[in-house]
């Protein structure tokens, strides 16, 4: 569509676009739903063990041997760090160490920890062999993280007992082995600190095509959906690497494929439902094509400073930096420059506009 339309035609529904996209859902994002996360469907799409996982070979591989390495030594497994975008398995991963290690899984979330005593409550829940999750673990306030170190070191947990003053005094706890395993989609956040006590530190990337397609057709097959091969890969391509995203896709689509075509999933069934979510054919959404626009006819292309292109399309800026700017790059449709961020060539070709075209026409406010 966009690429037909006259160059005048794109800054004016860029114009008109501008208010109406802040309200808008958005499906490609990597972020798991509370009804993703509560829903038992969404829980049987998980691999259990590491052999039912696909992609990530290489930190599959290697996180492989170190398993099998603690159990042959009868030990627990060191902590883990995993880090990258969201919607890549970093929770998937986490359960599937438990279950290889056969212990149980303590999930919480960096931000849900906000006292010092929220901590101590669930480490001393723990049992030997288990582990702990804790997602966004960047989000951890510092005081909580210094009560982390001497409990991922030594296995212990001193707590501060009796008012503050004379009668304060701190008490030693004894932790039984367990393993940490923390997520976060930015681990230059992290405290070197932190940082420094993972022994084991897993970085996620986006995943290749045929990885994405094997995820689609394992999922089809659980859903119970036919599916063509070549709608495979068309979903596969439109999933910005994201097993989440392709399988919140493959869940819409079989909506569409249910009202008008029997429920079978043809590439045409595939491709017309993107179209209606506004899925590209590089599996982006209005908001990345926004972004786009924004550098390319607001800042004349870059180089532009995220903040200042944030506001002008009206989103904040660590969701343009951790949502939507990582598979821009990865894509190669913007680069990243000490100046600012840039529109490449092919982010021009992508929305069919012409680098001459845009001369003179910056947009009006
Ligand atoms: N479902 C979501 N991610 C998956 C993965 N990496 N392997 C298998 N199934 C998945």
């Amino acid at each position: 569509m966009k690429k037909e339309s006259s160059i005048e035609n794109q800054l004016e529904n860029f114009r008109k676009e501008e208010h109406s996209v802040m309200e808008e859902e958005r499906i490609l994002d990597g972020a798991e739903t509370a009804e993703e996360s509560s829903s038992d469907l969404e829980q049987a799409l998980r691999p259990a063990s590491l052999k039912e996982y696909i992609g990530q070979d290489e930190l599959k591989h290697n996180l492989n041997v170190f398993i099998q390495a603690a159990r042959s030594r009868n030990e627990v497994l060191d902590h883990v760090l995993l880090y990258g975008p969201p919607g890549l398995g970093k929770t998937t991963l986490a359960m599937i160490i438990a279950n290889e290690m056969k212990g149980n899984l303590v999930t919480v979330s960096g931000p849900a920890l906000q006292k010092s005593g929220d901590l101590a409550a669930v480490l001393s829940t723990l049992e030997a062999g288990d582990v702990l999750f804790i997602d966004e673990i960047h989000r951890l306030p510092r005081q909580i993280e210094e009560i982390l170190y001497p409990a991922m070191e030594d296995f212990y947990l001193d707590i501060i007992v009796g008012k503050e003053g004379a009668s304060a005094h701190s008490l030693r706890l004894a932790l039984p082995p367990f393993t940490l395993v923390g997520a976060t989609t930015r681990a230059g956040d992290l405290s070197a600190p932190l940082r420094d006590r993972f022994g084991i530190i897993l970085p996620l990337h986006y995943y290749a095509k045929q990885d994405l397609e094997r995820i689609v057709s394992r999922t089809a097959g659980i859903l119970d959906v036919e599916m063509d091969e070549d709608a495979v890969s068309e979903v596969a391509l439109r999933s910005r690497g994201t097993p989440r995203i392709a399988n919140r896709l493959l869940r819409r689509i079989r909506d569409f494929a249910q009202v008008y075509n029997d429920g079978l999933i043809t590439r045409q069934v595939a491709k017309d439902a993107l179209n209606r979510l506004n899925v590209d054919e590089l599996g982006l959404d209005t908001t990345d094509r926004r972004f786009l626009e924004g550098i390319i006819f607001r800042f004349k292309g870059g180089p532009v400073g995220l903040e200042a292109l944030a506001s002008s399309i009206g989103e904040d800026t660590a969701t343009l930096s951790d949502m939507y700017e990582p598979y821009l790059l990865q894509i190669g449709l913007i680069n990243r420059t000490p100046r600012g961020r840039v529109a490449t060539a092919k982010a021009y070709e992508h929305l069919g506009v012409l680098p001459e075209e845009l001369s003179g026409k910056g947009l009006p406010d």
